[in-house]
Parts: C-alpha cells; structure tokens; sequence
C-alpha cells in the first residue's frame, strides 16, 4: 500500500524558556494544541511577571482572562492563603497549570455512580505544571502556603462551563464559568 503519510503542522517553537505573559500567549497562538504541553513545561513565571493582573478578593481565588479565542482560553487565578476550588471537571476540555509560587495542593478523585473517591494527593512547588481531562477524574486545588498565591491556566479549548460537586446536595451541578477581570494585553 502506497499510503502517503500524514503532515504534522509545522512547529514555530524554540528552546527559549517563555519569561513573560505575551511571549507565551504569541507562542501559544503560532502552535498547534498538541505543542501546548511542551510549551507549558518552558513557562518560567515569577509573580513580578503576572503581579500587574492580579486582583484579589477575600471571598474567592480570582479568575483573570489574560487571552480567549477559539483554540484556547489563559487564565490566571489569585489565590488568597487557604482558598480552594470546590471539586470540578473540566468541560470534555484538556487544562494545563502552571504554579507561579507559594505551595499547592491537588486531590484527583475517582467519580463513580455512587461516591468520589479519593485517588490521590500532591503537593505542588512553584515552576510545576499539572496536567488534568475528564477521563482523569476530577479535582480540587488549594492554595495551601502561607502567602497570596498566582496560578496559569491553559484550557483548550475554552471551558465554558463545568460539573462542579456542591457540597450541601452533594451532587454535581452545571455552572457556567465567568472572569473577575478580562486584560486586554498590549
Ligand atoms: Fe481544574
């Protein structure tokens, strides 16, 4: 069989560690979705790179849009100590996270018909990069340092809403997802 085989797309990546926001959003743009995990694993982010965006509320970690289009949606999060997301998933779509600083924890649970079970427990460093999709299971993450802290998130495609686990029905409920802040970079 004289099969011709299949074109990748050309890839515009370098080396280069990525040190600042709108390098990362230029090479997430110019690269195709199966680039996105090697992009993310040369993100090298200090909180003065991304302190500019940050909001802060004492009632919840904050979502900041640094960049949405078709293929994919960054966002950052702001973490006051302690705060948590509740358990989510993550809408059919593949989520990269990249941690800034201070000290993280992920729990992954296993869903099933009847209970979530836990599967596991990390804690994470800054400079890490997790990695999460449906089939996985779902998850939380908590801010777990003792100081305000900044996460990355990469989805792609964009997540416009999620099953997130309410912890008074303990059910499952469809929520729609929002910005506290959506940055138009120059
Ligand atoms: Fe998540």
């Amino acid at each position: 069989m004289n099969s011709k085989p299949q074109e990748s797309p050309l890839s515009t990546q370098s080396d280069e560690p990525l040190t600042s926001i709108s390098q990362l959003v230029e090479e997430l743009k110019g690269s195709p979705t199966n680039e996105f995990v090697s992009i993310s694993k040369k993100v090298r982010l200090a909180v003065s790179d991304v302190s500019d965006y940050a909001t802060w509320s004492t009632k919840k970690y904050t979502r900041n849009c640094l960049e949405i289009n078709d293929r994919f949606e960054l966002i950052l999060l702001c973490w006051e100590p302690g705060q948590k997301t509740p358990i989510h998933d993550h809408g059919g779509e593949e989520c990269w996270v990249y941690f800034v600083n201070s000290k993280f924890e992920e729990i992954v649970y296993k869903k099933d018909a009847l209970a979530l079970k836990e599967k596991r427990r990390l804690a994470i460093l800054p400079g890490s990069v997790t990695y999460m999709t449906d089939f996985m299971g779902v998850h939380s993450l908590q801010n777990i340092g003792d100081q305000r802290g900044f996460s990355i998130h990469l989805y792609a495609k964009p997540i416009k809403s999620c099953n997130v686990f309410n912890q008074d029905s303990e059910k499952f409920e469809l929520v729609e997802m929002n910005y506290d802040t959506h940055i138009e970079l120059t």
